[in-house]
């Protein structure tokens, strides 16, 4: 009885307040909207790398401290975020810009020295948070969710994309930072090679999934252990450690079995998670856009899984029919559906009452959209088969005009069809930042599931990390 009057009150409110007014957006999306936040989500995110008052090297969640307090360092925000900052590197050729990433580089390295040899941490290298100070804090609160074993493999990626970096553009101190991330000693204190070896030996380990939450094994903790090993295995090899490229390939061939047994064609996508005990027992569907994050974080160069998988694209498909109906705010279909974690979340961003939409998760969907149309066009064909049917018929006008077994390619105008139309679909869900992000393009956590306000911590990074990651993939396509 408390509640009915606070429903009541609440849905006033959003009715009174409305969908955010936003930019005015039509599509085709004007290139120059698209532009102006990826300016500004560069600032923001790279904002909160080592901000003032924190040690050099950390990755702040969000600048946020109270209501959600979520002033530390992650380990995986931050490696997902510090991937999309050597792409800036990368790519830019502003000095400023280069220059800075190239010392938050070595303070990183440096941060990651110390944070993956500190004995306090309770759970080893799968220790998943930090204090800014750069000490653990699972030191304090016992009951907290940890290892997260996505953490090491993430890192690892991280250290190999650096080493390729450092190598390319030859930078002058790389005798000093090179023996830092790899030497082929066993045990090794190097840091690239401690992380392998712990996925290696640890890759079957239950732990917590990359929401905090729940103990199993997951797909896209194995699929990110996956790349790393293999990454590692091909420096490895260049390393003259052949021993190493052997133990760590062999068990990224095992990891591959264990992934591909998370598809379930009864259902028709992915299971994000096999859990331990009845630890899924709020998490029913088994559905989550962690399977998109697996298939974009853990893209290798074979195709396994990868954001083009049919696998993946009827997941994607099953997530955006599911998140379509439940969040009020998808039912203006001008954008494409917000998605959120998965149907059943009740995290509102600051405790628990109802789940909402995430910028990351609908920026992934985005994200999956322009790697799929740069894949299909690359290929010169697309194959239709019962697995991928639902979620290419979504994308035309008619589903009649598709069945099994078809096979289309660059002279059959079908094929031009969906290709554009996949560019289409992801423009739709990159809408949905662009109109219910902040004017000064700020990009917290979630957007309210009635009002399309944002909620939760501001200035999100991994929001900021994301968006950039889907622009880069959109600006691709176009050189296609
Ligand atoms: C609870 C949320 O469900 C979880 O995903 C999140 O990581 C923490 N709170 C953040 O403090
Ligand atoms: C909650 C998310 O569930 C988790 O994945 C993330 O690491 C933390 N927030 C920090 O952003």
């Amino acid at each position: 009885m408390v509640f009915l009057p606070f429903i009541l009150i609440s849905s006033i409110i959003n009715i009174a307040r409305g969908m955010p007014v936003g930019p005015d957006i039509s599509f085709p999306l004007k290139s120059s909207l698209v532009w102006d936040q990826k300016v500004k989500s560069q600032l923001k995110m790279l904002k909160n790398f080592s901000p003032q008052g924190a040690s050099r090297g950390i990755v702040i969640a969000s600048p946020s401290r109270h209501e959600p307090d979520y002033y530390f360092h992650w380990v995986r925000d931050a490696a997902i975020s510090y991937d999309v900052a050597l792409q800036i590197y990368s790519d830019s050729n502003d000095g400023g810009i280069r220059s800075s990433l190239r010392d938050f580089s070595f303070d990183y390295v440096y941060l990651n020295q110390r944070i993956q040899n500190d004995s306090r941490a309770m759970t080893g290298l799968g220790e998943p948070k930090f204090y800014v100070d750069g000490s653990p804090y699972g030191f304090r609160f016992s009951d907290w969710g940890r290892p997260q074993n996505d953490g090491p493999a993430l890192r690892a990626i991280n250290y190999v994309m650096l080493y390729q970096t450092v190598v390319r553009e030859n930078w002058a101190e790389r005798d000093r930072l090179l023996p830092l991330i790899y030497d082929s000693t066993y045990p090794s204190n190097a840091l690239l090679k401690k992380d392998l070896e712990f996925v290696a030996r640890h890759w079957r380990d239950t732990s917590v999934d990359l929401w905090e939450e729940v103990r199993g094994n997951h797909f896209f903790t194995l699929l990110v252990q996956r790349k790393a090993l293999l990454m590692g295995a091909d420096l490895a090899a260049t390393l003259q450690d052949p021993g190493a490229a052997f133990y760590y390939r062999t068990e990224a061939e095992k990891i591959k079995v264990e992934i591909e047994s998370l598809w379930n064609p009864q259902a028709g996508y992915i299971f994000a998670s096999r859990f331990e005990g009845d630890a899924g027992r709020y998490r029913e569907s088994r559905l989550d856009t962690a399977v998109l994050f697996g298939a974009l974080a853990g893209d290798y160069v074979d195709g396994f899984m990868a954001p083009y998988d049919d696998r993946v694209l009827a997941t994607l498909h099953r997530l955006r029919e599911v998140f379509g109906s439940i969040y009020q705010i998808n039912q203006n279909s001008t954008f494409g559906p917000a998605l959120g974690r998965y149907p059943e979340d009740v995290y509102d961003g600051v405790s628990t009452s109802i789940g909402n939409p995430w910028f990351i998760g609908t920026q992934a969907g985005a994200e999956i959209f322009y790697r799929t149309y740069i894949h299909l066009k690359g290929v010169g064909r697309i194959n239709i088969n019962s697995v991928n049917l639902q979620f290419y018929q979504s994308l035309v006008k008619d589903s009649a005009w598709l069945h099994p077994g078809m096979s289309l390619c660059p002279k059959d105008g079908l094929f031009h069809k969906i290709t554009d139309q996949l560019r289409i679909e992801g423009d739709k869900m990159l809408a949905r930042t662009l109109y219910h992000g902040g004017e000064d393009g700020s990009l917290s956590e979630q957007m309210n599931r009635y009002s399309g306000y944002m909620q939760g911590a501001n200035d999100l990074t991994w929001s900021h990390a994301s968006y950039l990651s889907a622009y880069y993939w959109r600006e691709m396509s176009f050189q296609r």
